[in-house]
């Protein structure tokens, strides 16, 4: 084996109010103790949910994380939230750079890359998205531009305490297409050789997800791929039975 200890992490996005917590005790109450040596699980619901998510699942192993973050610690930014904010919630890791960042809030690279620095400041666990578009795919040009987002993007001297990695293809978020397994591995192998060539020896311990249309019916074969170090989920982790049917692919 790799090494690395799986990651299976849900990104509810703008889902929830605080009827959805029954949906987190269903996660906390169905998976095993037995599951729980092998996997880590992650839940990052809206910023609003992360102090009672926290309070639901405390003395579990399960994580909590925000979706976004400002990069600064504090001052004159008005509805943004910083990562010490999230770490004094209990938040453990954040999300960072998400494909609906990056086009709907026009975040860059460089903006991807201060916002990891932020995290990490903190001491929360950035995991930075990269993907490319299905346009990009078609111009043979995806591995250049998962390449260029991870290079740009991940701060220098990242740890596996601090850094995980999700390639999220565009086009397969939300859509119920995937890329086959020989496409996923292609990326994974070549983000991986990435981060060697960035972080050195580290690299081997960085984890890299696959996000995009994870379902409990695809979980096995995606997650059984070469590189693949876990799952980054949506859709199905706003249902406690699908999002353990992910975790139980394990
Ligand atoms: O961050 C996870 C997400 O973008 C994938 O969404 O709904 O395709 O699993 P979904």
């Amino acid at each position: 084996g790799s090494g690395r200890r799986p990651l299976v992490a849900g990104n509810w996005k703008m889902n929830g109010t605080r009827a959805s917590l029954a949906t987190v005790e269903g996660i906390r109450d169905g998976l095993s103790p037995a599951l729980l040596e092998k996997i880590d699980v992650l839940i990052c619901p809206p910023a609003t949910l992360i102090s009672s998510c926290v309070a639901a699942t405390y003395g579990s192993p399960i994580a909590i994380g925000g979706q976004n973050l400002h990069a600064r610690p504090s001052g004159a930014f008005t509805g943004s939230i910083s990562a010490e904010m999230l770490a004094d919630l209990g938040a453990k890791y954040v999300i960072v750079g998400h494909s609906e960042r990056r086009a709907y809030h026009h975040e860059t690279d460089d903006g991807v890359h201060a916002k990891a620095l932020g995290a990490r400041r903190a001491g929360l666990c950035g995991i930075i998205c990269v993907g490319e578009t299905m346009e990009e795919r078609e111009q043979g040009r995806a591995l250049s531009i998962v390449r260029a987002q991870l290079a740009i993007g991940i701060p220098k001297g990242a740890t596996a305490q601090d850094t995980v990695i999700a390639y999220e293809p565009v086009w397969a978020i939300g859509s119920g297409r995937t890329p086959t397994p020989a496409e996923i591995a292609e990326v994974h192998a070549s983000l991986r050789e990435m981060l060697d060539k960035l972080v050195g020896e580290e690299a081997a311990k960085i984890r890299i997800l696959y996000g995009g249309s994870v379902k409990p019916g695809n979980a096995r074969e995606l997650m059984a791929v070469e590189n693949v170090d876990g799952a980054l989920v949506g859709g199905a982790s706003l249902v406690a039975e699908d999002f353990l049917g992910i975790c139980n692919a394990y």
